[in-house]
């Protein structure tokens, strides 16, 4: 990656994949100077011709291998393919010579995720695993506050995360095939999936974890299908400061959102008082997304984007300048993409193990 140079031109990108996420991260393209869409990959036909309307002037290929023998010339590539399709595809993407943004998770095991690093160093390009909690607005306004004492030494912080069955948009069927094959490999869809989430908030908002402690529950939704909750997971960063995560099902439960129906919230306790984040991606708790109490007195923020699908705006906003530029944190780069899926990781483990401490440093 030192040998990166930054473009001087718009870059030029192509998306691989067309599916349900292209819908967000596709607003980080649209009107933006620093790219130029020249071509969309995906075999389904009727994909490929549902998003052409979005870009005309693109040309449409059934296959990375298609696009890559078509003489067109490529610099990056949005990356939304199916999680098990991540370490395959992302290592056949990086030997095109593509630098790739990939959705997250990176993959779900370590030594797959070590040939996906590999590659990019091989190849010399760059692998960014996109993180878009990391550029909702409100939680950057929670580290903010944080990092700026408005609460005080931060003794402690909370995350809850609530799974309802209804709601929200609708997911083609053809996603929920691929998220079974997750779960049957044990990386269920509220642990890892969603879950990869807020462990990155995690280390983004407080720094390297030393151990892990997890109680991983499941619950059967529909026959021979389980969900990864009730699940409680519980941990130490090296700066002393311990987190703790519910995740709880309510399979009936109604939730407004425009997207997931993904109820969730942060609150992070200070000596002198506490910082809280209301929602994210659904709209649960219909309050101000941040709010912050101290010495007696509350803060609240009623005129932050709180929008979730903004944070993939930002996100891949954040990517095509630095593809430009080559300034700055990558946010992930490949290996803070590899601690995450470490924290996962450690989590597994320590729940095989009946709950005891795992240092994510020594998972695999
Ligand atoms: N950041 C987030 O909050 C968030 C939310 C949802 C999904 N995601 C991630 O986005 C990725 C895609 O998820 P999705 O929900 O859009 O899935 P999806 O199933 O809706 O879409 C996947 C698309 O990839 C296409 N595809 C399959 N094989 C392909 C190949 N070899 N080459 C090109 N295209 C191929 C499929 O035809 C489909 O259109 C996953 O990594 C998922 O974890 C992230």
């Amino acid at each position: 990656m030192s040998s990166f140079q930054p473009y001087d031109r718009p870059v030029r990108v192509a998306f691989i994949g067309l599916g349900r996420i292209y819908d967000l991260n596709v607003r980080a393209y649209l009107d933006n100077p620093d790219v130029e869409v020249v071509a969309l990959v995906d075999p389904s036909a009727e994909r490929r011709a549902e998003r052409q309307s979005d870009w005309p002037e693109a040309r449409t290929f059934a296959s990375a291998s298609e696009l890559a023998h078509s003489g067109l010339v490529v610099d990056a590539v949005e990356a939304l393919l199916p999680i098990p399709l991540h370490p395959d595809g992302v290592v056949e993407l990086l030997g095109y010579g593509w630098h790739v943004n990939l959705q997250k998770p990176i993959c779900s095991d370590l030594p797959d995720a070590q040939r996906m690093l590999a590659a990019a160093e091989e190849r010399g390009r760059v692998l960014r695993v996109m993180e878009n909690y990391l550029f909702y607005e409100p939680l950057q306004k929670l580290r903010e506050t944080i990092r700026a004492g408005a609460i005080g030494e931060i003794t402690g912080y909370h995350m809850k995360m609530v799974g309802s069955g209804r709601g929200g948009w609708d997911v083609p069927a053809s996603s929920y095939e691929w998220q079974f094959q997750q779960m049957q490999r044990g990386r269920g869809v509220l642990v890892f999936d969603d879950g990869w989430h807020k462990l990155s908030t995690a280390l983004w908002l407080f720094g390297p974890v030393r151990e892990v402690r997890a109680w991983i529950g499941t619950t059967e939704v529909v026959p021979g299908i389980g969900v990864d909750a009730p699940t409680t997971i519980v941990w130490e960063h090296t700066c002393g400061v311990r987190g703790v995560w519910d995740i709880t099902l309510a399979v009936d439960m109604y939730l407004r959102s425009d997207y997931y129906t993904n109820d969730e919230r942060w609150e992070v306790t200070g000596r002198r008082g506490y910082a809280r984040v209301n929602r994210c991606t659904g709209r649960g708790i219909q309050e101000p997304s941040l709010e912050v109490y101290a010495d007696g007195e509350m803060r609240s923020y009623h005129a932050l984007d709180d929008d979730w699908a903004s944070s993939f705006r930002d996100s891949g906003r954040h990517w095509l300048r630095w593809l430009r530029t080559g300034e700055g944190s990558l946010l992930w780069s490949g290996p803070e993409a590899l601690d995450v899926l470490r924290f996962a990781l450690a989590a597994y483990q320590s729940s095989a193990a009946g709950g005891s401490g795992v240092d994510p440093a020594t998972v695999g």
